[in-house]
């Protein structure tokens, strides 16, 4: 148990203070946030405690960064001296797109215990793959009592740091691919004449169930693809139809662009 501890709780830190709040391991949830009225209802929904950014910066074994980027260094200067006053151990999360353990250690200290992550929009919906790195100075124990409790977020992985911008062309921008696949399917079924609303709710759940069979059976997608293709039948119609207009490379390009506009 440890006292866990939000600044920023807007749609990423509220979806992860949610999450920390289902895992039962918040000895107590303390929520910091400008404009106090929203760590204030997060805290009447997740029984937590709205509290000043100091106070937050104080108290908090776990310790989660949810501002904007831009906003990072303002917000630091303003939780300094309670963070060089604590004087029991604490881990700083930080959730901040672009801020390297680097960066982060010369802003907060270089021997501090650092957890840098990278969550994705799913996790609100306890279905989120959030990836991390961590500072030398993060102990096992202490990374695992962090998988423990973000476990209702989704899955979490830790990868080397030169790995993240990689895998975040997938898990942080696939899900605006992911949108854009299940409206196009859905525009296909609607020209063919089923109704807009069905034809939305039966492509994205098409994909989530396409998606766990694929994790939960571990086959290759190759192998799927070929399972529902059967001989002279419509599928294979379709794939060809998708290999005809460079589907497959269309979407590796994507993630390539993203992780080209990182450098
Ligand atoms: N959204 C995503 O999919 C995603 C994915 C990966 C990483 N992230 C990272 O998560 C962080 C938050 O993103 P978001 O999408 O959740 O943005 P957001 O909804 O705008 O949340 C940011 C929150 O920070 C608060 N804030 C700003 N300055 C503050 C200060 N000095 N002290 C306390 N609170 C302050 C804002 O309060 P107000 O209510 O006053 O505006 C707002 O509630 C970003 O660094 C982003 O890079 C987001």
């Amino acid at each position: 148990m440890a006292v866990v501890g939000f600044i920023g709780t807007g749609n990423m830190g509220g979806a992860l203070a949610r999450a920390a709040a289902k895992s039962g391991l918040a000895e107590e949830l303390l929520l910091a946030n400008r404009s106090p009225e929203k760590a204030r209802r997060l805290a009447e929904e997740l029984a937590g405690r709205a509290v000043s950014n100091q106070e937050a910066a104080e108290r908090s074994d776990l310790l989660f960064l949810g501002v904007k980027p831009q906003m990072l260094e303002d917000m630091l200067e303003g939780i300094r001296d309670a963070l060089s006053a604590r004087k029991e151990r604490q881990i700083l999360v930080s959730m901040i797109a672009g801020k390297e353990l680097d960066v982060l250690k010369r802003l907060l200290g270089e021997d501090l215990p650092i957890i840098r992550i990278m969550p994705n929009i799913p996790v609100a919906v306890g279905a989120g793959v959030t990836l991390f790195c961590c500072s030398e100075a993060v102990r096992t124990e202490e990374k695992e009592f962090f998988r423990r409790l973000m476990s209702a977020s989704g899955m979490l992985a830790e990868l080397p740091e030169h790995q993240l911008d990689a895998a975040s062309g997938v898990t942080g921008c696939g899900p605006a691919f992911a949108a854009m696949f299940v409206e196009a399917l859905a525009d296909g079924a609607v020209a063919c004449g089923l109704p807009r609303k069905e034809a939305l709710a039966f492509s994205a759940q098409m994909l989530l169930g396409s998606a766990r069979m694929l994790l939960e059976s571990g086959v290759h997608p190759g192998v799927l693809k070929d399972r529902v293709c059967s001989p002279a039948g419509s599928t294979i119609q379709g794939v060809r139809k998708l290999e005809e207009r460079a589907f497959r490379s269309a979407v590796t390009d994507a993630v390539i662009a993203t992780w080209e506009k990182e450098f």
